[in-house]
């Protein structure tokens, strides 16, 4: 080896050692008669000090610049009295260099390497990933990364589950986004489909008599990009047979319930994990992925307005809609120009406005404190708990868009009033899924989780008549505002799966050619089985305290799914055009 010791690793327990260290030229001071260097490998830093009396060292580190590639030989020693660096993990020590190699140089590099922020902007950190991974902050991500998929490895292989790799070439899967396609060289005009996951082929485990099946999946997914997704993202995709719901929800709890304090301790989680319906959720916090950090939950004030004359309230109660409210404690003091744009939020969320009444030490102002009645007021007082300095943030609608539309204001009010604890990962579970949505593109029903999720039993009879209130065995493991994790049981018998395509209008013949293996497969002894995928990018997002999966992918793509320092995707040559028989009409 060129070298002997981590940089980051040397200790007081060390003093004394000759030692062999090698890394990248972070910072280099030159103080006149010593030369002060910053060597840094994966494990830190260490200072280097370079002693003209070192006549040979000394004149490389004369030489050295930023992000040359050194060899260091040298005794390591005491840093001088009062020179320690409490911030560095090796700062009690210095290595007095007696060799030093130049085992390469670097260009200046565009973006700077000792910032742990990220001030560079970000195409230039993607173009130059390879300096940006450089860095102390990615380079923490990506060892987390490592820990906690090595974690999920462990714990899976202690509960009987097998890790089996699927292709990555294969047929269309629905998931809900479109497919990645790859053109096959010797079957002209036939293409084959990037996994959008491994939901199909995880389910034919299952008919293989598998029974615990686990793999850290890569799925593909075209879709619109942001912050919490990237068109290759990675999954823990898992599935059991023989079980219930619960069974798989208590595998999953039980792994992050000992993954969070063994990676991150100083993390805190709310054990047993708390469980909603998917109704439940969106009554009360506007979202089906709720943040359950805080509180604010939205207040029905339908009691309370039953009989207002103002006819924002009651119109809407009328047509079917609802009135509700969240209440931002402190805010009644809030500007003209601060509810303009809390209103256009809530309609930029859907709903068609935003009411307010403000509890004032001058009473009750507001935009609609001239509609409601003293009575009235003190009725939703009452119900809502305003207290003086509380601003009441009503809105009237459909529910869907009250839904939105508070849903929405509550992840404002989170930021603003910063309710929500950083180190907390607030996870709940989400149960109860409708089964189909109506896709107004289409013209037709969709599902909502993917089309071999298998109905609620006590809503068999209603799958034709009554699509809309049909639920699912669908759950989803939320955390602080994402969907961290999908699953569901699943159908395991041909003439369920087969009555589901066609509700979601597949004619017979799509069915046999889209879902034929699937079919078949179910009448050769299909076990009950389940399963779900937490989406490991999230999940180290969340643990490593990052806004956006990007900053935990060694190599992501941008919003327009480009790889800039590839400078992928990019045109093929007319030859090679020819030998996959494409022929591009623009
Ligand atoms: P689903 O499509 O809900 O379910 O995906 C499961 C989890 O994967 C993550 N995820 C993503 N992460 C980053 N970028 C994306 N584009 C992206 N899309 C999804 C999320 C999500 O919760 N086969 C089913 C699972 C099952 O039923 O077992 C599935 O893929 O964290």
């Amino acid at each position: 080896m060129l070298k002997t010791e981590n940089c980051g690793e040397l200790r007081v327990s060390d003093v004394g050692r000759t030692v062999r260290i090698a890394g990248w030229l972070q910072r280099r001071r030159d103080h006149g008669g010593l030369i002060f260097m910053d060597l840094r490998d994966r494990s830190g830093l260490v200072q280097v000090t370079a002693d003209p009396s070192l006549a040979e060292a000394f004149s490389v580190a004369e030489k050295a610049r930023h992000e040359y590639v050194l060899q260091v030989i040298g005794r390591v020693r005491l840093r001088p009295e009062g020179s320690a660096n409490p911030n560095l993990a090796s700062g009690e020590v210095e290595v007095l260099a007696e060799t030093i190699n130049i085992l390469n140089t670097a260009k200046p590099t565009p973006l700077p390497i000792d910032d742990d922020g990220y001030k560079t902007d970000e195409m230039t950190r993607l173009r130059y990933r390879y300096l940006d991974l450089r860095r102390a902050r990615l380079q923490r991500n990506l060892i987390l990364r490592h820990k906690a998929i090595l974690f999920m490895r462990e714990y899976l292989d202690r509960q009987g589950f097998i890790e089996v790799e699927t292709p990555m070439l294969i047929k269309s899967t629905p998931e809900g986004a479109r497919d990645y396609v790859v053109p096959c060289r010797v079957q002209p005009g036939k293409f084959y489909a990037m996994p959008q996951s491994p939901q199909q082929l995880k389910q034919l485990l299952m008919v293989a008599g598998y029974e615990k099946y686990f793999q850290i999946a890569r799925c593909m997914r075209d879709e619109d990009l942001r912050g919490d997704r990237q068109p290759e993202f990675t999954q823990l995709d898992l599935e059991m047979s023989f079980v219930e719901r619960d069974d798989v929800l208590a595998v999953v709890e039980g792994l992050i319930t000992e993954l969070i304090p063994a990676v991150v301790p100083h993390k805190r989680i709310i054990s047993p994990f708390p469980r909603m319906s998917y109704g439940e959720a969106m009554a009360r916090f506007g979202n089906d992925k709720p943040d359950l950090r805080f509180g604010m939950e939205i207040i029905d004030l339908g009691p309370a307005v039953r009989n207002s004359e103002f006819r924002m309230f009651s119109e809407t109660l009328q047509a079917g809609g609802v009135v509700r409210c969240i209440v931002a404690p402190g805010c009644a003091s809030y500007s003209r120009k601060d509810i303009d744009v809390i209103t256009d939020l809530v309609k930029g969320a859907g709903a068609k406005g935003l009411g307010t009444l403000a509890w004032t030490s001058d009473g009750i102002k507001g935009t609609v404190a001239k509609s409601v009645k003293p009575d009235e007021a003190a009725e939703i007082a009452r119900i809502t708990g305003a207290r003086e300095g509380d601003l009441v943030c009503i809105v009237a609608d459909k529910e869907p868009a009250v839904c939105k539309g508070l849903g929405a204001l509550r992840l404002e009010f989170r930021d603003r009033l910063k309710l929500a604890d950083p180190n907390m990962m607030a996870f709940g579970w989400i149960v109860d899924f409708p089964m189909f949505e109506w896709d107004e593109d289409e013209n037709r029903w969709s599902f909502v989780h993917h089309p071999f999720t298998s109905p609620k039993p006590e809503h068999m009879d209603i799958l034709e008549s009554d699509p809309a209130a049909v639920l699912s065995d669908a759950y989803d493991l939320v955390c602080n505002g994402y969907e961290l994790a999908s699953g569901s049981i699943r159908i395991h018998r041909r003439e369920l799966q087969a009555r589901i395509f066609r509700c979601l209008g597949y004619n017979d013949e799509e069915i046999r050619r889209r879902f034929g293996h699937m079919l078949d497969a179910f009448e050769y002894g299909a076990p009950p089985h389940g399963g779900m995928a937490p989406g490991i990018d999230r999940l180290v997002m969340l643990m490593a305290d990052e806004p956006n999966i990007r900053e935990v992918i060694a190599f992501p793509k941008t919003a327009s799914g480009s790889d800039l320092m590839f400078d992928a995707p990019s045109e093929l040559e007319p030859k090679h055009l020819r030998e996959l028989h494409i022929k591009l009409t623009d």
